[in-house]
C-alpha cells in the first residue's frame, strides 16, 4: 500500500499551499466578518485550473484525478473554508454531473466555461420543506410543446447569489415519486429564475447561500440534463462525488485548526513552561492528530476508489462523517487549547469551528451519512 503522492500531485499540493497562504489566509478573517465573497481568488482558482480539477482537458478541466481534487481541497480550505466550498460545489456538484450526462452542446455551453473558472455553478435539490428526504421534490416540470415550464423554489444554495448556471431537480410526475425527478441545467439569466436574500450564516461566510425561485421558467430540450426521470439518480450519485469534496474541505478546516492549537502550545507558557509540555494538551494534541489523520485516510481512499471507477457510495459517506465530526471535534479541541484567546476574533480558531460545523449538514447531515453507511453494509452481507 503506497501513501506516497505522486510528484504531480506533490506539485499540485505545494501551489495550492502557497496560494491558500498568499491569497487566501491573510483576508480569511476579513471575508467572514465583512461576508465578502472572493471574487479575485475565485478568478485565480480559474487560472490555476482549480475549479475543473478532474474535468478532462478537452471539457476545460485540468484533466487530473480525484485524489489531486481532495489535496488541493484540503489546502485551499486551510486558507479559506469559504472558498473551499465555493470550489467544491462547482467541481463536484455543478461539473461532475455534467461530465456524466451532459450532450456534446450542453458540454460546450454548460461545462467548459464553468470549468475554466469563467462562469460560476450551483446545484439546486434541496428546498425549504425538504433537504434530507431529497425525493420529496415540490418544484415542478410541466411539459409544454417540446420544453418545460418550471415553477417552485430551491434552499440553500451554494453560490446561488453568483452562480451563472443551476443543475435543478424538479418533479416531473409526482405519481412516480422519486422515479418521476428530473434533472435541468439552466441559465440563472433565464427568465422565470431570481434569487433570494442572502444567508447571514454562522460559518462559511465568505460564500453565498440564497433560495433560487423559478417563476414559469421556460426551459428548452437543450436544457434537460439526462433522461427524464432520471434525476433523483443523477442527484445520488453527484452527491457521492459531493461528498468527498466536503471530507476534503472538513480536513483543510480540521488542520487550521489543529496547526494552530500545536503553535500556540509551543508559545504559551503556564505552570513555569510552554503549556505543550503538559500532558493535558499533549493528549488533546495527540487525539486532534490522530483523528486528522484517520479523517485523511478515509478521504484518499474514497477519492482513488472514484479514480478506479469501483463502487465508492459507502467510503464516501464514511469519509464525510469522519472528516466532517472530527473536524468538529477539533476546532472544539483548539479553542480549548487557546482558552479565551480561542474565543475572539484576534485568533482564528473560532472561525474553523464555526465553519466546521456546516460540513456535518450540508450534502447530506451526518444522519444521512450513518444511513447510507448502514444501508450498505447491511445490504452486502
Ligand atoms: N447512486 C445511485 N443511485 C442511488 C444512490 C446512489 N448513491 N442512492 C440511491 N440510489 C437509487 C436507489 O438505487 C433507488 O433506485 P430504484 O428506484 O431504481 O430502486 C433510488 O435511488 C431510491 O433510493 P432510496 O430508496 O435509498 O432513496 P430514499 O428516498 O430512501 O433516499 C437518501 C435516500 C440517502 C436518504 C437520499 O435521499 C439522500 O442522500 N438524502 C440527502 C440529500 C442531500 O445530501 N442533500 C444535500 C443537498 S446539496 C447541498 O448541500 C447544497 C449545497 O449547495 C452544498
Amino acid at each position: 500500500m503506497d501513501f506516497t503522492l505522486s510528484p504531480e500531485q506533490e506539485m499540485l499540493r505545494k501551489t495550492c499551499a502557497e496560494f491558500a497562504a498568499k491569497e487566501l489566509a491573510p483576508h480569511a478573517a476579513r471575508w467572514d466578518r465583512d461576508g465578502t465573497f472572493p471574487r479575485d481568488a475565485v478568478r485565480q482558482l480559474g487560472e490555476m485550473g482549480l475549479m475543473g480539477v478532474f474535468v478532462p482537458e478537452e471539457d476545460g478541466g485540468s484533466g487530473l484525478d480525484v485524489l489531486s481534487y481532495v489535496v488541493a481541497m484540503e489546502e485551499i480550505s486551510r486558507g479559506c473554508a469559504s472558498t473551499g466550498v465555493i470550489m467544491s460545489v462547482n467541481n463536484s456538484l455543478y461539473c461532475d454531473p455534467l461530465m456524466k450526462f451532459a450532450t456534446p452542446a450542453q458540454k460546450e455551453r454548460f461545462l467548459k466555461p464553468f470549468a475554466q473558472g469563467k462562469k460560476l455553478g450551483s446545484f439546486a435539490l434541496s428546498e425549504s420543506n425538504n433537504g434530507s428526504d431529497a425525493g420529496a421534490a415540490r418544484t415542478t416540470a410541466r411539459k409544454d410543446g417540446k420544453g418545460w415550464v418550471l415553477n417552485g423554489a430551491k434552499a440553500w444554495i451554494t453560490n446561488g447569489l453568483e452562480a451563472d448556471a443551476t443543475i435543478v431537480f424538479t418533479q416531473a410526475d409526482a405519481a412516480l415519486k422519486h422515479k418521476g425527478i428530473t434533472a435541468f441545467v439552466v441559465d440563472m439569466n433565464a427568465p422565470g429564475v431570481t434569487r433570494g436574500k442572502h444567508e447571514d450564516k454562522l460559518g462559511i461566510r465568505a460564500s453565498s447561500t440564497t433560495l433560487i425561485h423559478f417563476d414559469d421558467c421556460k426551459v428548452g430540450p437543450e436544457n434537460l440534463l439526462g433522461e427524464v426521470g432520471q434525476g433523483f439518480k443523477i442527484a445520488m450519485m453527484t452527491l457521492d462525488g459531493g461528498r468527498i469534496g466536503i471530507a476534503g474541505q472538513a480536513l483543510g478546516i480540521a488542520r487550521a485548526a489543529f496547526e494552530a492549537a500545536r503553535d500556540y502550545a509551543k508559545v504559551r507558557t503556564a505552570f513555569g513552561e510552554p503549556i505543550a509540555k503538559l500532558q493535558a494538551i499533549q493528549f488533546k494534541l495527540a487525539d486532534m492528530a490522530t483523528e486528522l489523520d484517520a479523517a485523511r485516510l478515509l478521504t484518499w481512499r474514497a477519492a482513488f476508489l472514484k479514480d478506479q471507477g469501483q463502487k465508492y457510495t459507502a467510503e464516501a459517506a464514511m469519509a464525510k462523517l469522519m472528516a466532517s465530526e472530527a473536524s468538529t471535534r477539533i476546532a472544539h479541541q483548539a479553542i480549548q487549547v487557546l482558552g479565551g484567546n480561542g474565543y475572539v476574533k484576534d485568533f482564528p480558531v473560532e472561525r474553523h469551528y464555526r465553519d466546521a460545523r456546516i460540513t456535518e449538514i450540508y450534502e447530506g447531515t451526518s444522519e444521512i451519512q450513518r444511513l447510507v453507511i448502514a444501508g450498505n453494509v447491511i445490504k452486502s452481507q
